[in-house]
């Protein structure tokens, strides 16, 4: 799968998923926009990228809660590339108890996972339409899965899957498609910067671990194949679907048989 001469946005892609995310279309020769905060763990991943299809990407430090930011990001990829083909909407952050108020955990999980990826789509639709592109959304198996704790994070996947398909059926007849992958858990930052401890982490990644069907826990590289395959021509008939991909996790547990 080559994506030569196309043009991908990623949000986030400073670390964990979006790094993978990086990484793998680099890899497939594509032309990359990568959004971030951090400029250090982003620079990094860029020289990963460039190493390894000799193209330089175009880095954007940018936060996507700010809507200054949000025009900055589209401007910026604009004026370097003329177009967009793909965007991964992959920024994304949690909050575990006890790290925020319920009112700081609601605005902290929604502002970046749902309002920051909306407006930002709205203002990359209108150059997907005129290349034909698509919509990756970074979603998560909490759509669909209730997990008390992480009401707010569960919710705004929930609500970014809706957008999902509804922005699907919207552009289907402009010919843009748009997808989600719903991972299950991956060793990233996401945990630990929602406020989770390392004991904590390690508890329950090993948890998890035990629990999953196939005995191991999804990677962001494994993620990233995905994404890949989802933005490529190949999912040429594929729109509004949201792709499960954990390890068998949420079909729970064989009942003991
Ligand atoms: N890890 C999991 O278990 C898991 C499972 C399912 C879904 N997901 C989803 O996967 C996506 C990536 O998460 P991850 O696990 O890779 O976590 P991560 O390692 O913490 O990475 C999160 C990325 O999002 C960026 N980001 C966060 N808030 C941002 C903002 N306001 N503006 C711009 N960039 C922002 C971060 O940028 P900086 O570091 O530069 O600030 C970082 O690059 C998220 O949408 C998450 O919900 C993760």
């Amino acid at each position: 799968m080559s994506f030569n001469s196309k043009v991908v946005l990623i949000t986030g892609a400073s670390s964990g998923i979006g790094a993978a995310c990086a990484i793998r279309f680099a890899k497939s020769s594509a032309t990359l926009a990568l959004v971030g905060r951090n400029h250090d763990n982003l620079t990094k991943i860029a020289l990963q990228c460039e190493k390894l299809n000799h193209l330089k990407p175009l880095l954007i430090i940018a936060d996507i809660t700010s809507e200054n930011d949000i025009e900055r990001i589209v401007e910026e990829t604009i004026k370097k590339y003329s177009k967009i083909d793909v965007l991964i909407n992959n920024a994304g952050v949690n909050s575990v108890p006890g790290a925020h108020t319920p009112a700081e955990a609601y605005d902290r999980v929604m502002t970046t996972n749902l309002r920051g990826t909306y407006l930002l789509s709205t203002k990359v639709i209108p150059y997907l339409t005129k290349t034909k592109g698509n919509i990756v959304n970074i979603s998560s198996i909490l759509s669909n899965k209730p997990i008390p704790v992480m009401t707010p994070y569960c919710m705004s996947k929930a609500a970014l899957d809706m957008f999902t398909k509804c922005t699907a059926l919207q552009l289907g007849p402009k010919g843009v498609r748009v997808n989600s992958v719903n991972p299950g858990p991956v060793k990233t930052e996401l945990f630990r910067r929602g406020g989770m401890s390392d004991t904590d982490c390690d508890t329950m990644f090993t948890g998890i671990e035990m629990k999953s069907p196939l005995k191991k826990i999804t990677t962001g590289e494994d993620v990233a194949e995905l994404v890949l395959f989802l933005a490529s021509d190949r999912a040429s008939c594929i729109n509004g679907s949201c792709y499960v991909i954990d390890c068998g996790l949420m079909l729970g547990d064989a009942g003991g048989l």
